[in-house]
């Protein structure tokens, strides 16, 4: 009887000896600590043995079982550990490949400009302030000294909405009214930076929408003095510390006197080149003192304050700057393009 479960169990080792995988190892479960291997066989049949001879089979049984189960669980585990290993050899997963990088977008020609523009202004004191780009009529022109029919109107057609005194802005100008009316009486040093809308032809020289970054300085005893050293200052500023500027009479109705201030060319240094027609100089910009009627429409009383306005358009400074000839691209949003800045 106990060589019957010695030999049991021997013959279970051996079996597991065997065992190469977990799929083998489940059927030896079975077959060997199961509930219909032999040695459970023998077990339940224990209550069939002489009653002298049960506590020691039953004792040995036990043991057997113990000790089988026992060296189940090693080989499991050193089966599942081979396992992983192998998987791990075949698997291999190459942490030193370089990962793939993230494309980075970039910002725009044209606020990156805008960013260089609003900085310079900063540092000489101008806040930026925001205006609306759905205008009406009034501000647009009106309160800017263009009356209805004034023949200035022919210089900034625009879109209009299905209501004709609600348009489409020009021109960052009529934001000047609301920062007056806004400030008045105290003075006011802001910049007015946003989308512009012309009812124009597309060429590669005019767009039906651009940027202009206005720029207004209103208080007791501004000069055209003042103007120009501002306007000087900034351009060094922005072009550095050796460019020449220079001043041209101009129009606009909404200021009086008014001016273009051009710079020296950046690309050939005032020699001539391509980029200013062989001129020397590149118009940047339009200022002037604000014209009375304006100061009294924006809130101030033109015998005690006066100020300056200028404008300019950052999408032609980026033309400039890096000799793009065709203004359309900067709408266009070919990356061929975009991707260059
Ligand atoms: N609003 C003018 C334009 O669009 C530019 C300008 C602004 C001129 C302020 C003078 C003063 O052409």
């Amino acid at each position: 009887m106990l060589e019957q479960l010695d030999q049991i169990e021997k013959d279970a080792l051996a079996a597991l000896e065997t065992v190469k995988d977990s799929a083998a190892l489940s059927a030896w479960k079975s077959a060997h600590i199961g509930r219909s291997s032999p040695l459970s066989v023998f077990l339940g049949d224990l209550g069939k043995l002489p009653a002298e001879e049960r506590p020691q089979a039953g004792k040995r049984g036990n043991e057997i079982k113990r000790a089988l189960e026992s060296a189940f669980g090693t080989r499991e585990a050193s089966l599942q550990a081979s396992e992983l290993e192998r998987s791990l050899q075949s698997d291999k997963l190459d942490i030193s490949l370089p990962g793939r990088p993230a494309k980075r977008g970039r910002l725009h020609p044209s606020s990156q400009v805008l960013r260089k523009i609003y900085s310079v202004w900063a540092d000489m004191g101008f806040q930026i302030y925001r205006s609306r780009n759905v205008e009406s009529d009034e501000y647009n022109f009106t309160l800017l000294n263009i009356p209805p029919h004034h023949p200035a109107r022919d210089m900034w057609d625009t879109f209009y909405t299905t209501d004709p005194k609600v348009l489409l802005r020009t021109h960052t100008s009529p934001g000047q009214i609301h920062a007056m009316r806004e400030f008045a009486p105290e003075p006011v040093r802001v910049i007015l930076p946003g989308m512009c809308f012309r009812y124009e032809q597309i060429t590669a020289r005019s767009e039906i929408q651009f940027h202009q970054v206005e720029g207004l300085a209103v208080g007791p005893g501004i000069t055209f003095a003042n103007l120009k050293a501002t306007l000087s200052d900034f351009a060094r500023r922005m072009w550095g510390e050796n460019v020449g500027a220079r001043f041209r009479a101009d129009h606009f109705p909404f200021t009086e006197p008014s001016l273009e201030l051009d710079i020296e060319c950046f690309v050939c240094g005032g020699k001539g080149c391509p980029v200013c027609k062989y001129g020397g100089w590149l118009e940047i910009l339009g200022a002037g003192m604000v014209h009375p009627t304006v100061l009294r429409n924006g809130g101030y009383d033109p015998k005690v304050f006066s100020g300056f306005a200028f404008g300019m358009g950052p999408e032609r400074i980026s033309m400039l700057r890096h000799g793009i000839e065709d203004i359309r691209n900067f709408w266009a949003n070919d990356l061929r393009f975009l991707e260059q800045f």
